[in-house]
């Protein structure tokens, strides 16, 4: 039984979603809400293919394959926490699409400070951090963009209303969630609404040429700088101090104090120091 007012235990619905939503493109056309399904991300690359318009989005109260960055899993109880993906299709040239990753992440955690009072931290590229804890990723997929239109699949998943208690041993110690740090359950409606209107935000400011600025808070916000990290690109491992994000976006890492640098586009990066 859901406890009369608790707001926090609502199915997540369109009409939870509406009085909230403050949008002009995100949401606001077609929005396919799951029960359980294996991705919202594959299913939006789904919708994306028969030609679903820009803002539709795919929600899920559970993910039963829900996809992570570097093949991992993301893992997705029932109905504490949001899973959802939308559709873009951006004005942008293809090897501006990068910046579409770190944009969502900046945007998403501006809306989490607005909303819940307490502003992530970004770790490079785009996962979103409270006290140290993983509370939010992302993944964006694209296709067909090397030809021109193609589109893009961003896929959000935060943890909202999940406690401690409920983590896999394996995520205890690296995951959190909202109700962890801030001691409180959320209206993921509420929430979702806020992370749409963030998320928006940046995107539009992205396509009307504000990557200088935007490039600009998100290293403000990007707790990775300065610190020694280890990013694994596939076999190989870069070690270094991370100096930078550059203008395309990548991470500029310093290879050993005084060191040559190189710019790393994709991979994880670990944090494993304070720095030099
Ligand atoms: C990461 O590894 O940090 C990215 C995680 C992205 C998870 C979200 S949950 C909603 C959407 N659907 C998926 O299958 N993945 C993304």
């Amino acid at each position: 039984m859901t406890p009369a007012g608790d707001l926090s235990r609502e199915p997540l619905t369109p009409e939870a979603l509406g009085p909230f939503l403050e949008t002009a493109v995100f949401g606001r056309g077609l929005i396919e809400t799951h029960r359980v399904i294996d991705s919202t991300n594959r299913r939006a690359r789904e919708l994306a293919g028969e030609n679903a318009a820009e803002g539709a989005l795919v929600l899920a109260e559970t993910q039963t394959a829900g996809r992570g960055r570097f093949g991992r899993s993301w893992h997705s109880p029932p109905g504490k926490n949001l899973y959802f993906s939308l559709i873009l299709r951006p004005a942008l040239p293809l090897e501006k699409t990068p910046l579409l990753t770190l944009a969502a992440g900046l945007g998403a955690g501006e809306a989490l400070g607005r909303t819940v009072g307490r502003r992530p931290d970004i770790k490079w590229p785009n996962d979103l951090l409270l006290d140290g804890l993983k509370i939010a990723g992302l993944l964006a997929e694209s296709e067909g963009r090397e030809k021109g239109a193609g589109f893009v699949v961003l896929g959000l998943g935060l943890n909202v209303n999940l406690g401690a208690d409920e983590l896999p041993v394996e995520l205890a110690g690296r995951a959190g969630s909202l109700l962890m740090a801030t001691g409180r359950t959320w209206d993921r409606a509420e929430v979702l609404a806020a992370l749409l209107k963030g998320l928006e935000d940046e995107y539009l400011a992205l396509e009307a040429g504000g990557e200088a600025d935007m490039l600009a808070r998100y290293r403000k916000r990007c707790l990775t700088l300065g610190r020694t990290v280890r990013v694994a690109q596939g076999r190989e491992v870069i070690e270094g101090k991370a100096l930078d994000v550059d203008p395309k976006g990548r991470l500029v890492v310093q290879i050993g104090p005084g060191g040559e640098t190189t710019a790393v586009s994709a991979g994880e990066a670990t944090i494993t120091g304070a720095g030099y």
